[in-house]
């Protein structure tokens, strides 16, 4: 080999071990490229933050990646993969969770107002006077009256006060009681038991807070706590679903259901006038969906009547209750295609595994019935063409993770669909659906489970921030009232950022 060979093949390994470096470079720059483009179609991907919330962020951003770190290094001890049960209490000791808490979170857009409050208050509301008991071992109804109630009972009704009084331990009495109120007990219902027993039990639990609250003077006070502990939580405006129940005074007046909006309505304003940044709630009405087609005619009824007497509060018409037990949205679907130009719906659709059933298409009858937004919507990503209709008519999905944690949807967080929402950036708010029943703060442990536990590791501030203003945007609220509430929602969290920095992170 002479010495111009020796050096052409010196020559091509040196041109060979750089083309090696370019392609390797170019390929960690794809990378980075595919990446930076799933961030920016990521919800709030695309949002810019101030040099404040920056700085913020990055603090943040430590906070979390100890969190995640922690787990993905000792999965043995990663908590969202367990029922909520055993790890809402723990939850809150993380700095993320505390930043959160403390944050404005815009509104809550579906959450049902009987079962607001958690157990703890309702007990309270149990030493009111003149409150009757039928208890059973399984069972507990209450009704206020002066005498005995003349209503079925399989044992007897009995003063509350006589109950707790005939006791020998108030504390452990009422410890017991506590477990008519809330899924969340000693025995709690978990994984291993069927969607329909869990239901079985919420629904136990539904009937005994109802029968509590359907005392007018109590609904009233029950409401107002219930709109202080949203608020509390940095909540700033609410749209409430509920079905309109008779509320009955103490003589035995029975109040007709429209009466009831009225009360949110006046309870509300109550409630505004002590805290003026609150902006108010909204009122989706609701029926049963296990009811009949005269019995959602009826409530269609109702609906137009109280947009006509309280049109400021009233959004809208869904319908509510299991969906796997439930009839299908097709079969009232005639009756709700007459209302459709009248009355906004905002159906519960995909709150199902059941992949194919009538149950599942649900989301197609919610889609074609010009639903605003979807209650739920866990079962959408089965159902690409649907995903892609609900982004052209941006369709907001209220996901309500705890919820279909506790209901026996998912088990392992990380498994819930909401990251695929996120990831695509489609328009989701985050909401808390019946917080009181399993004992959730109204918005706070919902955010942060979908931040820690369910968003990829890399979201950010931008997605906090970007989730409360979704909560804005998708509500019911006129152009003014949306107005009003961004600027307020501005100044909050502006103030926020300020405060972050000031207590030195
Ligand atoms: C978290 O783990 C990654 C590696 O996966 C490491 O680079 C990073 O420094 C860790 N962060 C913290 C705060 O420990
Ligand atoms: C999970 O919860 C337990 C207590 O229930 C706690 O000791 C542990 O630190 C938590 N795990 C993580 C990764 O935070
Ligand atoms: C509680 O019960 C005792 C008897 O056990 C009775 O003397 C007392 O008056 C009762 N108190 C009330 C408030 O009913
Ligand atoms: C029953 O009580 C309510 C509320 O205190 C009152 O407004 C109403 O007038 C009473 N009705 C009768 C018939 O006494
Ligand atoms: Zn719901």
């Amino acid at each position: 080999m002479n010495g111009l060979a020796i050096s052409s093949v010196l020559f091509l390994v040196l041109v060979e071990k750089s083309n090696a470096r370019a392609t390797l470079n170019n390929y960690n720059e794809r990378k980075t490229n595919l990446i930076e483009e799933e961030t920016l179609q990521s919800l709030g991907g695309s949002l810019r933050l101030t040099e404040k919330e920056l700085l913020v962020n990055e603090k943040l951003m430590q906070w979390k990646e100890i969190e995640v770190n922690n787990s993905f290094y000792n999965p043995q001890y990663f908590n969202y993969s367990k029922h909520y049960f055993d790890f809402k209490d723990e939850m809150k000791k993380s700095k993320v969770y505390q930043f959160i808490q403390r944050m404005p979170k815009g509104a809550v857009l579906h959450v049902h107002s009987s079962l607001m409050l958690g157990a703890n208050y309702l007990i309270e509301l149990t030493y009111e006077d003149h409150l009757y008991a039928c208890l059973t071992d399984d069972n507990l109804e209450l009704r206020f009256s002066h005498t005995e109630p003349q209503r079925p009972c399989s044992v007897k009704w009995t003063l509350m006060s006589d109950l707790r009084n005939a006791s020998e331990d108030i504390a452990q009495f009422d410890a017991k009681l506590k477990n008519y109120f809330t899924l969340d007990s000693d025995d709690h219902i978990g994984f291993h038991t069927d969607i329909n027993a869990v239901w079985k039990k919420f629904n136990q639990v539904y009937f005994t807070i109802k029968s509590l609250i359907s005392y007018r003077p109590v609904r009233e006070k029950a409401f107002y706590q219930a709109l202080q502990n949203f608020y509390n939580d940095n909540v700033m405006y609410i749209e409430i679903r509920s079905g309109l129940s008779s509320l009955y005074e103490l003589n035995g007046t029975v109040h007709d259901k429209i009466y009831m909006a009225t009360l949110y309505d006046e309870v509300t304003k109550l409630f505004m006038k002590v805290n003026p940044d609150f902006v108010g709630i909204k009122l989706i009405m609701t029926r049963a969906r296990a009811t009949n087609v005269d019995k959602v005619r009826e409530a269609l009824d109702l609906s137009r009547q109280v947009k006509q007497e309280l049109p400021a509060m009233f959004a809208g018409f869904d319908l509510v209750g299991q969906e796997d037990v439930g009839r299908p949205l097709a079969e009232f679907s005639p009756v709700l295609l007459e209302a459709q130009d009248e009355i906004n719906y905002y159906f519960h659709g995909g709150e199902t595994n059941w992949y194919g059933t009538p149950v599942d298409e649900n989301l197609f009858d919610a889609v074609l019935l010009g639903t605003k937004r979807i209650g739920h919507a866990y079962a959408l990503i089965k159902h690409p063409a649907l995903m892609t209709a609900v982004a052209e008519k941006d369709i907001a999905l209220e996901v309500n993770v705890i919820s279909n944690s506790v209901l026996s949807l998912v088990q392992d967080l990380r498994n819930h669909p909401l990251a695929i929402f996120l990831a695509r950036g489609m328009p989701v708010v985050l909401s808390s659906d019946d917080p009181g029943v399993w004992g959730a703060e109204p918005l706070s442990d919902d955010f942060y489970v979908a931040f820690v536990a369910i968003a990829s590791k890399h979201a950010d501030l931008r997605m906090l921030k970007q989730l409360a203003i979704n909560s804005i945007k998708y509500s019911a609220l006129d152009d003014n009232g949306k107005t009003r509430l961004f600027s307020i929602f501005e100044n909050k969290w502006n103030a926020f950022i300020d405060d972050v920095i000031a207590t030195r992170l």
